[in-house]
């Protein structure tokens, strides 16, 4: 087991965009495990893999009670988005004790890969929809805090590094 140091907002290397991956091979497989451990450790429902600065299109989600059902997804993509929208309290790994309601598609169609790199999709309502949508918008280098207000994010931000900076023992 191996856990990843997840990033925190507002780092810039949050805003990469990741790159496809070429081949599902050891080394992939290798990061998906670590991710995996690294969610389940933090504990979150979600990771991509630019939060914990790898830069490929690589997601993990579990959104099971008993969080012992792991879904991964490489070179994910939207095939298709319900017209009708949902807002839900979102939040994320890198932007921690912060929460605020996003307004996204409520369904989504997904095409990727699995572990194994075999293509499969998904079609997603409800918890997994806004999950996937989130994850996705990681990978294009966009935090969920960027839907908010300018004084919102602000105010995150400055919270977000005052906290770092205390962590850090630097007070
Ligand atoms: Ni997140």
């Amino acid at each position: 087991m191996a856990l990843l140091n997840v990033l925190c907002y507002p780092d810039s290397r949050l805003h990469k965009v990741a790159k496809p991956v070429a081949q599902v091979d050891a080394r992939i497989k290798k990061i998906v495990a670590d991710m995996a451990d690294t969610m389940y450790e933090a504990p979150g429902v979600g990771l991509a893999a630019t939060q914990v600065d790898i830069h490929e299109r690589i997601v993990v989600i579990d959104i099971s009670e008993e969080q012992n059902e792991l879904r991964v997804f490489i070179n994910p993509e939207i095939i298709w988005s319900s017209p009708e929208k949902k807002a839900w309290r979102e939040g994320c790994l890198s932007v921690p004790e912060f929460y605020d309601e996003v307004e996204r598609p409520a369904q989504v169609r997904v095409r990727a890969l699995d572990v194994d790199g075999k293509e499969f999709e998904v079609d997603a309502d409800g918890l997994l929809a806004v999950c996937l949508q989130h994850e996705l918008d990681h990978l294009q280098g966009k935090v969920f805090v960027e839907y908010l207000s300018i004084l919102k994010r602000t105010r995150i931000s400055q919270k977000l590094k005052k906290r770092a900076k205390e962590l850090a023992g630097e007070r």
